[in-house]
């Protein structure tokens, strides 16, 4: 046999073995592109999704689908709990005992790493490449989706964190400018105070908003490059920055409400709508949750020391691996990521388009000015929303602030929060 002959089978035989090796992987990448399939005639999508705003748009992208898919059922599972507190865990016990849902809602980040995706999610690359995806998400989105070098989950929106939402009228009816500092907190907290008004509403029943708030203000006394540091090691939480941080959270907290324990993120909200309270700290579904409500007499600013910072987070569609609806699950991937879906989705939603070509014409105020910042600011990844660190660590750090927000005990917190980077391997 000649070398080149010799060099043909042996390339021939590779690319047989090649073939079978693939054709034995589990439902590695998605089947090929369908407009609804006639073998199946329903998909189900799992998210956290109940509240206002959030269930509305989730409903106006179902419309879209139906459109396209009439003869297909679309089975809505949610479990109810901001921040997908309770749905993770049932989503895990799903995926890990043979019964995933087609597609269900994953952060852009790290998050991804809970649900071991190398066995329980499929890798999206093909539909990315298909649908030109990679050129319609920003780039600092694209390096937050991308796990181990694969794409898992279609963005649907980019959220903001930080955002401080106050009562306009409270705050004219007192002569107060919404504080820009922490100075300035205290001083318009001390005014409110004396006028028998809470001034700043907050709810920890989950358990996650303890430490939604304090991400926001880590960031604030940080700034942006030292916060990011908390997340990769090279800033330590050992930091005396992190101590005046704890110190401030503490301080704030005495201008709460004393209730906070037993209300979630949207009863807080709902104190600001009666005017019972003044401020409140919480991500930008707030802007869909208010416009549900139809309550519009609200305005927002960064929350104090963060402005030019924008603390984000991503709310993205994966495809499970064995999904039983597969080419209905790839239609609902494709509207998710499309520009008709976004537009529909984002405005209710209180989030701003993954996408970089949908037509700002079509949000309001708050929304406009999300979408300029994102443009401009520096960015930061939420830990809270599962964008800075795998799952786990996210967890202790929840904890840990849910336990600060009653206990107060800043040394303990601190030595703790150190311990919990050190023992994700982040830390020495
Ligand atoms: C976040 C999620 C948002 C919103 C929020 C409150 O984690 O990304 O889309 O649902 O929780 O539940």
């Amino acid at each position: 046999m000649s070398r080149k002959v010799r060099w043909l089978t042996v390339l021939s035989l590779f690319a047989i073995l090649s073939m079978m090796l693939v054709a034995c992987v589990p439902a590695a990448a998605p089947a090929p592109a369908a407009g609804g399939s006639k073998a199946t005639d329903k998909v189900e999508m799992f998210s956290w999704w109940t509240a206002g705003g959030e269930a509305e748009g989730l409903n106006a992208m179902y419309d879209i689908y139906k459109k396209a898919n009439p003869n297909v059922e679309i089975v809505n599972a949610t479990v109810a709990g901001g921040a997908g507190t309770n749905a993770k865990a049932v989503l895990s016990t799903r995926l890990t005992g043979g019964d995933p849902p087609d597609s269900f809602q994953l952060h852009a980040g790290l998050e991804v790493e809970k649900y071991d995706p190398a066995k329980y999610v499929q890798p999206l690359d093909s539909l990315y490449a298909s649908e030109g995806w990679d050129k319609v998400f920003p780039k600092d989105l694209i390096s937050l989706l991308k796990y181990q070098d694969h794409f898992w989950g279609v963005p649907v929106n980019i959220h903001r964190a930080n955002v401080m939402w106050y009562n306009k009228k409270v705050f004219e009816d007192n002569g107060l400018k919404p504080p820009t500092t922490w100075d300035e907190f205290f001083q318009v907290g001390d005014a409110l105070k004396a006028k028998g008004i809470v001034p700043l509403v907050i709810g920890t029943k989950e358990g996650w908003e303890a430490g939604h708030t304090f991400e926001t203000i880590l960031a604030s006394v940080l700034g942006a490059e030292a916060y990011k540091g908390l997340w990769n090691g090279k800033t330590q939480w050992t930091d005396p920055k992190v101590t005046q941080a704890l110190e401030a959270y503490k301080k704030i907290m005495t201008y709460a409400n004393t209730d906070y324990s037993a209300l979630t993120w949207s009863d807080a909200a709902q104190y600001l709508v009666d005017g019972k309270g003044a401020m409140h700290i919480m991500g930008d579904w707030t802007d869909g949750w208010f416009t549900s409500k139809g309550y519009k007499d609200y305005g927002w600013a960064p929350v104090p020391g963060t402005q030019g910072i924008f603390d984000a987070l991503s709310d993205s569609f994966a495809a499970a691996k064995g999904a039983k609806n597969q080419a209905n699950l790839e239609s609902w991937l494709k509207i998710a990521g499309s520009k008709a879906g976004q537009e529909a989705f984002n405005p209710k939603k209180g989030s701003i388009c993954a996408r970089t070509d949908c037509d700002p014409a079509l949000f309001n105020d708050y929304l406009k000015s999300a979408m300029q910042d994102w443009s401009k600011d520096a960015i930061v990844p939420s830990v809270t929303h599962g964008a800075a660190a795998v799952e786990k660590w996210a967890t202790v750090y929840k904890d840990i602030l849910n336990t600060f927000a009653t206990k107060g005990d800043v040394a303990a917190t601190q030595t703790a929060l150190q311990q919990a980077c050190v023992d994700n391997g982040v830390c020495k």
